[in-house]
């Protein structure tokens, strides 16, 4: 359970602004920060990014996040990849297409099944992503609607369908009335990851580890990144495969968000503790 200490909190907001796709967190009449209601799915991001220690897990804190050097010791590595989190605030600033290049080699030196290599990626920016975000949150909110006349189904279970339904009727109002970004959080590229299902049936799992390594390569390359779940659902709808021109055998598996980060985190954060079985 998270704990927020009034004595402790300086009234920054920098946990409001990042509480960005739920709405979590505000700040009562004393500027304090509070927890709004049980929305929260456990990312801690509040936690870490707290420049006064405010907040807490059980009254528990998770450790310094550290900075890493060039050469990595495994530790450091473990370290890297735990203060890695999924950023939501970008800088206005262009992603080089030398560097979104670099990044992706790390997807094409992944391991792939049989070794088929059959993930493509297509990147998008500038004037196509801006309406690409109108298409999608268009494409988003008519699933909403059709969700709630019950017109189709989600393939989810009923409280995510719920909470996601609600939230892309909000993004979709964010947007067209006050030209905020819910869904790209604004950032300068879109890097989708695609499977050629002519190459090999099921290239799901190929695309996943890929996007992983991308992922890192694009953290220790000093920018951030988030995945969009939301994106990939939109993309089932004809008119975003239309707008984006990719030809049907293409599957879209994972979608992220791409640009230098305009956050920082101060604290690493908790995972559930898992059972590892040894056989
Ligand atoms: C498959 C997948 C889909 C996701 N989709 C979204 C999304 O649509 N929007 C979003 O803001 N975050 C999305 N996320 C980010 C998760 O919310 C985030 O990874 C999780 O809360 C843990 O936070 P961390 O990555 O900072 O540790 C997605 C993550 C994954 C792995």
């Amino acid at each position: 359970m998270l704990n927020f200490s009034s004595e402790k909190c300086n009234g920054c907001g920098l946990c409001v602004n990042d509480c960005k796709m739920l709405h979590n967190i505000v700040l009562d009449e004393r500027k304090k920060a509070k927890i709004l209601n049980s929305n929260c799915i456990n990312c801690y991001h509040c936690v870490a990014i707290c420049p006064n220690e405010a907040i807490t897990i059980d009254n528990k804190i998770p450790s310094k996040a550290k900075r890493y050097s060039s050469t990595f010791t495994s530790q450091e590595y473990l370290e890297f990849l735990k203060n890695k989190r999924s950023i939501r605030q970008y800088k206005d600033q262009e992603v080089e297409k030398s560097i979104i290049e670099h990044i992706i080699e790390a997807g094409i030196y992944s391991p792939t099944a049989g070794n088929k290599q059959p993930v493509s990626y297509a990147i998008v920016t500038g004037e196509r992503l801006k309406e690409l975000t109108k298409l999608s949150l268009k494409t988003l909110k008519s699933f909403a609607d059709d969700f709630n006349d019950g017109n189709i189904d989600l393939n989810i279970d009923l409280n995510s369908a719920k909470r996601y339904t609600s939230m892309w009727k909000r993004f979709y109002k964010s947007y067209f009335e006050k030209g905020i970004d819910e869904l790209f959080f604004n950032a300068p590229c879109l890097l989708l990851i695609l499977g050629d299902t002519e190459k090999t049936l099921d290239p799901k799992t190929d695309c996943v580890i890929a996007s992983c390594n991308i992922g890192n390569m694009a953290y220790a390359s000093g920018l951030g990144f988030c995945y969009n779940g939301f994106f990939v659902r939109a993309y089932q709808s004809e008119e975003i495969c239309k707008f984006l021109g990719l030809e049907l055998k293409y599957n879209l598996y994972t979608a992220m968000t791409i640009g230098y980060p305009n956050v920082e985190y101060r604290r690493t954060v908790f995972r559930e503790k898992k059972e590892i079985f040894w056989i």
